[in-house]
């Protein structure tokens, strides 16, 4: 699983060809998890994303006491022991490099009986965390961050919570979640309204655990999720299709590099997640869904991707929180298109697993792109990428897309600090050799 420090990406020999298919689904896989563990009975999971970061919130519910057997091979089996059936975990629970990790589970643990500590690595103790405990003091759990509203995350128990009616200050589905998760252990009825869409896996999946969960739209951008505590999660078996953030690296990669057609089979495309789509689209790329089909609940297709060449464009900010994963990947795909691109409305960048406007900015520089940084995004100059070495700042998905410029390098990209791609796509390497790129 482990990937080595230093990635090395060279100018692919030849087009990328071939199908393959990427991992599962993360925010599905951590989700999965979650409610196996606190579901009654036994859930089979397969197409489980054995990355890293899933693997933390699957340590944690072993530490509160829930018998799971593998993963292997994407299967799992998970002995759920229902809503109240936790036990007080002896150790700190380590969430590793995971945000989705951490602010999930402090939903959950908000809502228990007992005390517990969340931890994380040394990205995860910078990111900001009140954005979530707020909401929770408010429904009256005790949970504290650091002075600087970091990890560790401190929960002591609480008997009971109140609902809440919350208005999401940034469209993000880990607070979005974080409240319901601890709605459903509220006196009544939890509202989340968000400002716009974002991903609804939590929603999807809480009525596949057979969890009642609406969703009214208020307007066009505008939706309320409703949900009433009290209730219990059912078992079920869950197929986790292929995760389209790790998809949209190859999707790239063949619309970057001539005479490239690669098939990307049975990715998840729900439409909360396909903004990569649509913005790889308004660039001019050729992306064809082939074989659409419901899996578990979610729309799932082939994606054929052919390389046409890119144009610059001014990305429509609306789809940032659909595209919020991918966009250091697309800032590779600017660096190869013809013109200019804008990236705006994007601030939240900045609070990913590094800064990723800054990363990007500065890994762009140092091989060859032009490129000026703003506060909510940059402006991208399209031209020939050179090479160099930059810095992932330990960003899996920084370390990822550079490997993908290599694609098209004149020069060698060298990419330092590049160990945390197995928090996500821990088989990255491999497969994109598969494909035809050269990364060692
Ligand atoms: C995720 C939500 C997004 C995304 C993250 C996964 C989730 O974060 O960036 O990788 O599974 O809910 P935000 O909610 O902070 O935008």
């Amino acid at each position: 699983m482990s990937v080595n420090s230093t990635l090395s990406s060279k100018k692919a020999a030849n087009a990328l060809n071939g199908a393959l298919r990427v991992p599962g689904d993360k925010s599905m896989s951590h989700r999965a998890v979650m409610f196996s563990s606190l579901a009654e009975g036994t859930s089979h999971i397969t197409g489980l994303l054995e990355g890293e970061d899933v693997m933390a919130t699957l340590a944690a519910f072993r530490a509160m006491g829930v018998q799971a057997e593998g993963p292997n091979n994407g299967d799992l089996v998970i002995h759920g022991v229902g809503m109240r059936g936790l036990n007080a975990p002896k150790v700190d629970l380590d969430m590793g490099n995971s945000g989705t990790a951490m602010r999930l589970m402090t939903g959950i643990l908000a809502a228990q009986s007992f005390a517990s500590k969340l931890v994380g690595d040394a990205s995860l103790s910078k990111r900001p965390m009140r954005r979530v405990t707020v909401p929770l003091t408010s429904m009256g759990a005790r949970c504290a961050t650091d002075d600087n509203g970091c990890p560790p995350i401190h929960i002591r128990g609480v008997e009971r919570l109140q609902p809440i009616s919350y208005k999401l200050p940034m469209a993000s589905a880990q607070i979005k979640s974080a409240v319901l998760l601890a709605g459903l252990y509220a006196d009544g009825e939890t509202s989340v309204t968000e400002p716009a869409p974002t991903r609804d896996h939590t929603e999807r999946m809480l009525k596949a655990y057979g969890y009642e969960c609406d969703s009214e739209k208020v307007n066009d951008q505008v939706t309320t999720i409703r949900l009433s505590g009290g209730g219990k999660l059912t078992a079920t078996d869950i197929d986790i299709p292929a995760d389209i953030s790790s998809a949209a690296f190859f999707m790239v990669a063949a619309s970057i590099v001539p005479g490239s057609l690669i098939v990307l089979e049975h990715v998840c495309i729900n439409p909360t997640r396909t903004g990569v789509i649509d913005i790889l689209k308004a660039m001019g790329a050729d992306i064809k869904l082939l074989n659409p089909r419901a899996i578990g609940g979610e729309p799932v297709a082939d994606i054929q991707v052919k390389y046409v060449g890119l144009k610059g464009c001014e990305i429509d900010p609306n789809l940032v929180p659909l595209a919020i994963d991918e966009f250091p990947v697309l800032c590779v795909a600017a660096a190869c298109a013809d013109g200019q691109t804008v990236i705006s409305g994007a601030e939240e960048l900045r609070h990913k697993e590094s800064d990723r406007i800054s990363s990007m900015v500065e890994g762009l520089r140092n091989i060859g792109v032009e490129v000026e940084e703003r506060r909510d995004g940059m402006l991208v100059q399209g031209g020939a990428i050179r090479g160099g070495t930059v810095e992932s700042y330990h960003d899996h998905r920084i370390a990822m897309s550079f490997a993908i410029a290599g694609g098209v390098c004149t020069d060698k990209i060298v990419i330092n600090g590049a160990e945390t791609v197995a928090t996500s796509f821990p088989n990255f390497v491999k497969l994109a050799t598969a494909v035809g790129l050269r990364i060692e």
